[in-house]
This record gives C-alpha cells, sequence and structure tokens, in this order.
C-alpha cells in the first residue's frame, strides 16, 4: 500500500503499524535523503504538486498497490494553501485512478458542512470531495484535534497550556470538541483498510469525551502542574491573535492561526457507525495528553542531548 504523508505526525506513525500487520508499504516522499525509513518500507520520492513523479508511487514489486493512503496537508508552506491541497488532492486522485488502485483512504476533519466552516476546514472538505470523484472507493475518517506529540493542533493546546496560568480568550474556549488519540486514528486507519465493506464510506471518529477547549486547556495545564482562569472577551482581533500565538506557540504562526480559526466549529461525533467495523475501546484524555507530553518532552531532551556541550 501507498502512504503519502509519510514524514508527517499521522503518517510516520501508521506505517510501523502497517508494517506489523504484514501490509507492504511504499512511502511517498518529498526528500527521500531526509528520511529514516523503516526496514521494509520502500521509498518513492515525489511531489504531489509534481504530477509526473507520482506514477511510480502506485507500484510495488512491478504491480500496483491495493490501496493509497492521503494524509498530507500543506498549511506549513502558509497563504495559498487551499489551492496548494486542490492541486494537491486532484494530481493524487488522477494518478490513483490511472493506476487502478482499488481504494483510497483520506483522513479529513469533523465539522458540519451547515455551519459555515472555518477555510482550514472547508479546505478539508473540498480535498475530500475531489478525492471521493476519482475512480478508487474512497473511505474518509473525519477527527477533531489529534492528541499526540508533534500534531500541530495539539501543540498549540499545549504551549498556551504551557505558558499561560491566566488566558484571555474568544468565546471559542467554550466551543465543543471531541479530541482523539493519535494510536486510537492509526488503529482506524489500519482497521478500515482491513474491513472492505468500508470501502465509499465516511465515518466520524472521536474519543470517550466531548469536551469545551476551557476544558481542555486546563486539564492539559493541569497535567503540567499548574492552574489556569480563562477570561472570555467577546471578540480578539485577527491581528491580535496571530501576535499573541507567535508569542506561546512553537507552531508555524499561519498553521496556528488557521487551526485558531476553526475552534468557532463544533467538532464533535454525531455518526458512530465506526464502532461496527472497527470496534475498540479509545483512549482516555487524560491517558493521550500524558503520552503525548511525555513523549515532547524525551524528544526535547533527546534534541538538546545532541547539542555538543549541553547536558540535562
Ligand atoms: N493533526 C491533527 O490534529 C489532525 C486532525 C484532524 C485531521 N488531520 C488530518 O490528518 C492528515 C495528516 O495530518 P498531519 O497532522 O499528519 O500533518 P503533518 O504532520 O503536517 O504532515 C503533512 C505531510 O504532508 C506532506 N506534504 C505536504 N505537501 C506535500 C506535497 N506537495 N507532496 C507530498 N507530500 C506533501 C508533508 O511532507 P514533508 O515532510 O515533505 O513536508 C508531511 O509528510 C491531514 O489530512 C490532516 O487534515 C490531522
Amino acid at each position: 500500500m501507498l502512504v503519502t504523508g509519510a514524514t508527517g505526525f499521522v503518517g510516520s506513525r501508521l506505517i510501523p503499524t502497517l508494517l506489523e500487520r504484514g501490509h507492504d508499504v511504499v512511502a511517498l516522499v518529498r526528500d527521500a535523503d531526509g528520511y529514516d525509513a523503516p526496514d521494509g518500507v520502500s521509498v518513492v520520492e515525489g511531489d504531489l504538486l509534481e504530477p509526473e513523479t507520482l506514477p511510480p508511487a502506485f507500484e510495488l514489486d512491478g504491480e500496483t498497490v491495493d490501496a493509497a493512503y492521503y494524509l498530507v496537508h500543506s498549511m506549513d508552506g502558509g497563504p495559498g494553501y487551499e489551492e496548494r491541497d486542490r492541486n494537491c488532492a486532484r494530481n493524487f486522485a488522477e494518478a490513483a485512478s490511472a493506476a487502478d488502485v482499488d481504494r483510497i483512504l483520506y483522513l479529513g476533519g469533523l465539522g458540519e458542512d451547515r455551519d459555515d466552516l472555518s477555510e482550514h476546514l472547508q479546505s478539508r472538505r473540498e480535498v475530500e470531495h475531489i478525492l471521493g470523484d476519482a475512480d478508487p472507493a474512497l473511505t474518509t475518517l473525519r477527527a477533531a484535534i489529534i492528541i499526540g506529540a508533534g500534531s500541530a493542533s495539539f501543540e498549540v493546546i499545549a504551549g498556551l497550556a504551557r505558558r499561560l496560568p491566566v488566558m484571555i480568550t474568544p468565546k471559542w474556549v467554550d466551543t465543543l470538541c471531541q479530541p482523539i488519540a493519535v494510536s486510537d486514528v492509526v488503529t482506524y486507519l489500519a482497521g478500515v483498510l482491513e474491513a472492505p465493506d468500508t470501502a465509499g464510506e465516511t465515518f466520524e471518529i472521536g474519543g470517550p469525551e466531548v469536551l469545551t477547549y476551557a476544558e481542555i486547556l486546563r486539564r492539559t495545564r493541569r497535567q503540567l502542574g499548574g492552574g489556569l482562569r480563562i477570561v472570555r472577551v467577546p471578540v480578539l482581533s485577527p491581528g491580535l491573535s496571530a501576535r499573541w500565538l507567535r508569542l506561546v506557540t512553537d507552531v508555524n504562526p499561519y498553521l496556528a492561526q488557521s487551526l485558531v480559526e476553526g475552534l468557532r466549529n463544533t467538532v464533535i461525533v454525531e455518526d458512530d457507525r465506526i464502532g461496527e467495523f472497527v470496534p475498540i475501546e479509545c483512549t482516555s484524555f487524560e491517558l493521550a495528553v500524558a503520552r503525548a507530553l511525555t513523549e515532547s518532552r524525551n524528544a526535547e531532551a533527546s534534541r538538546l542531548a545532541a547539542i555538543p556541550g549541553v547536558s540535562s
């Protein structure tokens, strides 16, 4: 099977699980030299914005792959990401159709179309429609915040919780969200591949609790050993929130701001049919956050230990 976004937060965690379950994996990456491929993975260098680089990624040992995961977004690149993501999805859909792949599996965003979705969520939905128009059957999983070290949306939350004992926030802190642990997302992604009846279907996935963002921030900060006072203000201008985010998170400022704009949209599971196909007991919010914070701390310690002259 083909995994795009192999270097990303979700893709890099999905590949070892697919290998453990006995699947053969091709990873499409933009920079093969900078990618530390797990043993057994076949690497193809290509860019979704360069369609001529894509056909080799759909082949393994001379045969067409059965399925292809689409785990890509290009918000890191700043303004214009909607057009880039549209082009990436179109090129991928055309290449998958031409290769005669059976299935495409996409991880998109939760949220109801009727709810005036943020630009980011609209763009994720547009990608879903483009992939759905391709010949292979599409399976979509829609998720809200995925909790794990390196998840842009979780890093924004953790950055805010880590640095601010008092937070002046607009009304979005009262929006409802259903965050999910990355380990559960990976189980669902691998699970739908192994459940052929999920071809052509869209599923919503979420963790065991529906929480407001205020509660998510409070509980995350509690795990970091602090309390949190939230002061609500009716409006926080986009310029001010952008400056504020630059101060408190390490996430790419444009990406962080686009994600924060999406916090006004309720993102909860209204259809839980996924449980019929991939029955799992989802990880609690507390455990998911504890694992993510531990992984972040360990990664930071390893990063510091690798700098000459710095010891912990
Ligand atoms: N993280 C969350 O909380 C969350 C929540 C809901 C849904 N999702 C969805 O999950 C999927 C994966 O997200 P993520 O959090 O894993 O993102 P991520 O960590 O930012 O990874 C994005 C991946 O896309 C690749 N990419 C970008 N532009 C590309 C191009 N032109 N050609 C080929 N590859 C390209 C990047 O490769 P490079 O290494 O070359 O940059 C990277 O591997 C997305 O569809 C996202 O909407 C994520």
